[in-house]
């Protein structure tokens, strides 16, 4: 879906942003029939609370909204699916970019498979605000939710592949896929170990944009797997029924990308994503067997349900031979990051300080907040492999969501800083700017960060 804001005009309502300290002068001020309807209505100044006033004649006035909860910047977003459809504008916002960037984001809805889209709230572009590029982010946004709202009857490989070619030809980046038996002659092992007993072949797509730009490089890589059955390994029905999201990290990288062509960052940008389904028919990838990677560690199988980690690890090895100034990588990896930090709150690790402390910082400027773990190196030895260098899981299943960031660890050297997300990819019920089902976690903080990066480099 389009996401965008209004032409201002003269017939809208006003969204008044209304305050407990001012709410006695502003109580006041009401006409007497509005503070009727008020009282009559049980109004109470709460975060999030709202109330629509209406003129005399029936026709909409104002909007009165108390704001949303201490820190929550995404808090008007709710309003984008509360209010009738109509034309609002922001009266007495403190924060205009932030609040038409969660209007947006809240007006988001997967309408692919529904008939006709209902008329929605619209909210006028407010002055001073660079529309274009919060309808910029939304969109770019959007098309993640999209990608990880779409089941995997419909986004295959084959389809995941094609749009991040149409991305990609929209910005005139030039793309690359290796695709099937081609993956085994270019060495992609695990890749194609893991994709190779599905219908649709497994396949690295290859992004660049600005290759011969100025500025740092940015290499961007996001876990795409269609959907996870776990493989011969296989995912009981409570924990498969959700495995179209397996590609959210994908979703969130090519988000990132977006937003970063979008706005014509001076970097040079590379997008990888290792895509397949983990599917099970008699070609599927075994419980104990081993595997060269493309780094030429040699990997056993522990777990053919720990599949993100065997894909990612060819994609990073190949990011990392460009030595690219800041590799970043999406996955919706384990399920224990989620154990340790819900939903909402997307696990990071990297062992560079400074680009942690640029990271969280970002996260909270853009309200796409994430939580560091360590890369704690003693839990590293339960990788090693019993006949190869390296196991694909540990013994014990402990610190799932580190080890297996210690994991990817080994397939990144060169890079000038690494960072990798754990990401959920899934908001499992609506909050304010956040609509229940697929999220790009992570991807507008990873643009801002990049931004500030590009201008930094630049003076
Ligand atoms: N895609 C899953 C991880 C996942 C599960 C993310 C649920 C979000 C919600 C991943 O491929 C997986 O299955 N990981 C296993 C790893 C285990 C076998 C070591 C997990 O987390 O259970
Ligand atoms: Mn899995
Ligand atoms: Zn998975």
């Amino acid at each position: 879906m389009n996401l965008r804001l209004g032409e201002p005009t003269r017939a809208s309502v006003a969204i008044e942003r209304v305050d407990r300290a001012g709410w006695k002068k502003r109580l006041a001020k009401l006409s007497p029939a509005a503070r009727a309807s008020l009282k009559a209505r049980g109004f109470e100044l709460r975060p999030g609370a709202h109330i629509l006033l209406d003129k005399p004649d029936g026709s909409p006035d104002r909007v009165l909204w108390a704001g949303g909860e201490e820190g929550d910047a995404l808090a008007i977003g709710k309003l984008a699916s509360a209010l009738p459809a109509g034309r609002y504008r922001l009266d007495g916002s403190a924060a205009p970019a932030m609040d038409a960037l969660a209007f947006l984001l809240g007006g988001y809805r997967f309408d692919r498979y529904r008939k006709k889209p209902a008329p929605a709230a619209v909210l006028e572009a407010p002055a001073g605000v660079d529309r274009a590029e919060v309808e910029r982010i939304a969109n770019a946004v959007a098309l993640g939710r999209d990608l990880v709202n779409t089941p995997a009857n419909d986004l295959g490989p084959a389809a995941l592949e094609r749009a991040a070619r149409a991305l990609a030809g929209a910005h005139g980046a030039r793309v690359k896929s290796i695709v099937g038996p081609a993956l085994l002659k270019q060495n992609f092992p695990l890749v194609h170990a893991v994709g190779r007993a599905a219908r649709e072949a497994p396949r690295i797509v290859d992004i660049s944009w600005n290759a011969r730009g100025k500025g740092p490089s940015v290499a961007l890589v996001g876990k795409g797997v269609c959907f996870d059955t776990g493989g011969l390994d296989i995912k009981p029905d409570a924990a498969m029924l959700l495995m179209k999201k397996d590609m959210g990290g994908a979703a969130a990288a090519l988000a990132a990308g977006a937003m970063i062509m979008g706005a014509r960052l001076p970097v040079r940008l590379r997008i990888v994503l290792p895509i397949v389904e983990n599917a099970i028919s008699g070609d599927a990838f075994r419980p104990g067997d081993v595997y060269s990677s493309r780094k030429g560690l040699t990997v056993e199988v522990g777990n053919t349900d720990a599949e993100g980690r065997l894909i990612l690890a060819d994609a990073l090895a190949l990011a990392d031979e460009a030595a690219p100034d800041l590799l970043i990588d999406f996955a919706t990896l384990t399920g224990a990051a989620r154990v340790a930090l819900g939903p909402d709150l997307p696990a990071f690790f990297t062992d560079d300080d400074a680009l942690a402390d640029e990271i969280a910082k970002a996260g909270a400027r853009v309200a796409d907040p994430v939580w560091r773990l360590p890369l704690w190196k003693p839990y590293a030895a339960g990788l090693a492999g019993k006949i190869a260098d390296l196991n694909n899981v540990a013994g014990g299943g402990f610190a799932g969501s580190i080890v297996a960031a210690l994991f990817l660890r080994r397939f990144v050297e060169r890079a000038g800083a690494w960072a990798h997300f754990d990401i959920y990819g899934w908001n499992p019920s609506a909050k304010a700017g956040r609509p229940e089902g697929g999220e790009a976690q992570a991807a507008r903080l990873v643009y801002d960060l990049v931004r500030d990066r590009a201008a930094r480099t630049r003076n």
